[in-house]
């Protein structure tokens, strides 16, 4: 693993943008995985600037999400489609037809898995994958297991999850319980993983996916046995390695 320390979250921001800013310019054709949260938030926003400043064109472009709450429509304001298109797509030259997202819309778990696994397989996997970390070392929804996932799969979430992620709703209550994500395979098979994590509520869990051992307690710990993962975190998440 590669890690990259920032002063602080603009920094860290930055400098994601940049690792997206030139596979894009290396590859017009980049296949990039994204993630929803608020970590990569500061980097979409620089992304927004170098494409309105025509440093970086998205029109080649195709996008994989992470993940997606089950039970929630594209157009719920709380969906991962909703976030992304208002954070990012909205405002870039990219074809939406290239953006993908599991369908949270569907119910049928299987199939939603299923069509994701397949999608993502015709694409080839993809060529740099964006992820944050939970504070329970979570990457995508993949939480802390007895193994490691494989293919997409429907998850319960956590309480620390539920807990986390309802800042964002009205409730707690109103959380949704299950999700779809992209399995720890798919992310493996990404040629590059750029993380990012920012403040002192991710130090536990960068230090685990860092120095700890490698194990499905810790989801993002399986990144060190990947050939080219590049932490970029500021300091405050970075202090206890
Ligand atoms: P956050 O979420 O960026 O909102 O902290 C990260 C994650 O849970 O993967």
């Amino acid at each position: 693993m590669r890690v990259i320390k920032t002063a602080n979250y603009e920094e860290m921001s930055t400098h994601v943008a940049n690792l997206i800013a030139a596979e894009i310019l290396l590859n017009p054709r980049a296949k990039l995985g994204l993630a929803t949260g608020s970590t990569p938030i500061g980097a979409y926003q620089t992304l927004i600037e170098y494409n309105q400043k025509h440093l970086i064109n998205f029109s080649q472009v195709s996008t994989y999400n992470l993940d997606e709450y089950r039970g929630l429509e594209p157009t719920n304001d709380q969906s991962y489609r909703y976030f992304m298109n208002h954070q990012l797509f909205d405002h870039i030259n990219i074809d939406k037809a290239n953006t993908h997202v599991p369908d949270g819309s569907n119910p049928d778990a299987q199939a939603a898995c299923k069509a994701y696994d397949e999608l993502l397989e015709q694409a080839g996997y993809v060529d740099l994958q964006l992820l944050g970390i939970g504070r329970n070392g979570h990457i995508g929804f993949n939480e802390p297991a007895e193994s490691f996932s494989k293919g997409t799969l429907c998850v319960d979430l956590t309480p620390s999850t539920i807990e986390a992620n309802s800042r964002l709703f009205a409730s707690k209550d109103e959380v949704p319980k299950q999700a779809y994500t992209m399995g720890t395979q798919a992310i493996m098979y990404a040629k590059t993983v750029v993380i990012c994590a920012s403040g002192a509520d991710k130090a536990d869990a960068v230090a685990s996916m860092i120095a700890g051992p490698i194990t499905p307690e810790c989801p993002a710990s399986i990144l060190q046995l990947h050939p080219n993962t590049i932490v970029v975190a500021d300091k405050e998440a970075l202090a206890n390695c």
